[in-house]
């Protein structure tokens, strides 16, 4: 669909963004600049500060968010330096179902007492607005990773503001084909291209975008002084999956809805969390904010944890692994993992990719039924 700004619609952002010079001979695509340093006199001396491959997955990146992007050497990195930023002894509001890295970056930054992190429900608004009293940044996931749950991006936009901090939204799970925050409100977006953005489990990168042109400058410092700087190859890879991005959400998020409403009928399942569901808590927000309900979902399975481990290790078809989003289906039962205390054991994440429904409802449902 079109933006209303006249902005051209992401899949066709996403095909044509980032192309580099027009001149008759040029090649189709920003080719891997393999360079650590280039002759005096231009705009960059060395390849930590900048590489024309970047420049097009950032143009790409940027345009599809609707501001300025930065890349990254991982999700990580665009997290730390966007947290590094901040003065010693800021107050950080974050969301506790974060990211388990970014909960272990703000847990070990609040025990050195670098800064101080207060973590909330994001999904409940009024408390999480009631703890940004002298707050420098909110730091929100929506959907949060594993739980699902949603945010109200704009509410919490204009909350933060009103109380002086600064909105990053970690836009990992829905991608800018779903949800663009710097829209709703946000100052920052941040993401795991590892992920859906260049969505085929072959490259470790991130991304920020915002449209602060002082932030976006001293983030780019401090991406240079930190050294999470990208490879150019993964960079031509992550700009070459997004080319294919609006297909593969697409599909991804078809197969989920469909995955979705079979494993709520199951009676191996507890639960089943996916915003596209009518019934789930965050479905009248996510309808609001976001233009689908994306391919990333959970269940809890009856019966908690040993269950649960069943179901990851009877699957064939789809692959027990942690990351997400790229063209295969992944699940894992996140309770695993130190630090996840909030996310119920018996709890699976998935990650539908871009196979025929049947054949993942096939394989799931036998594991189901195993168990
Ligand atoms: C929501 C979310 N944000 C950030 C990250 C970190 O990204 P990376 O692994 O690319 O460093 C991840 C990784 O799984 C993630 O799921």
């Amino acid at each position: 669909m079109r933006d209303e700004r006249n902005r051209l619609a992401p899949e066709t952002i996403a095909v044509t963004a980032g192309r580099g010079g027009e001149d008759p001979g040029a090649p189709m695509n920003v080719p891997v600049h393999l360079a650590s340093m280039y002759r005096e006199g231009g705009a960059v001396n060395y390849a930590r500060e900048g590489n024309p491959t970047w420049s097009a997955f950032e143009e790409a990146v940027g345009a599809l968010e609707g501001g300025q992007a930065l890349c990254f050497a991982s999700g990580m990195g665009a997290i730390s330096a966007i947290l590094e930023e901040l003065p010693v002894g800021a107050v950080v509001v974050a969301a506790d179902g974060s990211y388990t890295g970014t909960r272990a970056y703000l847990g070990d930054a609040h025990d050195r007492g670098r800064l101080e992190v207060r973590l909330v429900d994001v999904a409940d608004t009024e408390t999480t607005l009631a703890a940004c009293v002298d707050a420098a940044l909110l730091w929100v996931e929506s959907p949060t990773n594993p739980l699902m749950a949603v945010a109200d991006l704009p509410a919490l936009a204009a909350g933060a503001r009103a109380a002086g901090a600064l909105l990053v939204v970690d836009n990992t799970f829905a991608s800018p084909l779903l949800q663009q925050p710097l829209d709703l409100g946000a100052d920052l977006v941040v993401h795991s291209a590892s992920k859906f953005l260049a969505g085929h489990s072959d490259v470790l990168m991130g991304v920020l975008a915002g449209r602060d042109d002082e932030l976006l400058k001293r983030l780019a410092v401090r991406r240079t002084l930190l050294g999470a700087a990208p490879g150019p190859l993964e960079t031509f890879l992550a700009l070459r999956g997004l080319r294919t991005l609006p297909l593969r959400v697409e599909r991804g998020q078809d197969n989920a809805g469909q995955l979705a409403r079979r494993l709520a009928a199951h009676p191996a399942v507890e639960r089943v969390r996916y915003p596209g569901l009518p019934d789930d808590p965050g479905h009248t927000r996510a309808a609001a904010q976001m233009s689908g309900f994306g391919a990333m979902m959970a269940f809890d399975v009856r019966g908690g944890q040993a269950q649960a481990d069943a179901v990851c290790a009877q699957v064939s078809l789809i692959t027990h692994a942690t990351s997400l989003g790229g063209v295969e289906s992944t699940l894992e039962r996140r309770g695993r993992y130190q630090g996840e205390h909030a996310v119920p054991a018996g709890l699976v994440r998935l990650s539908v990719g871009c196979e025929h429904v049947d054949d993942l409802w096939a394989d799931l449902c036998a594991a189901l039924d195993a168990v």
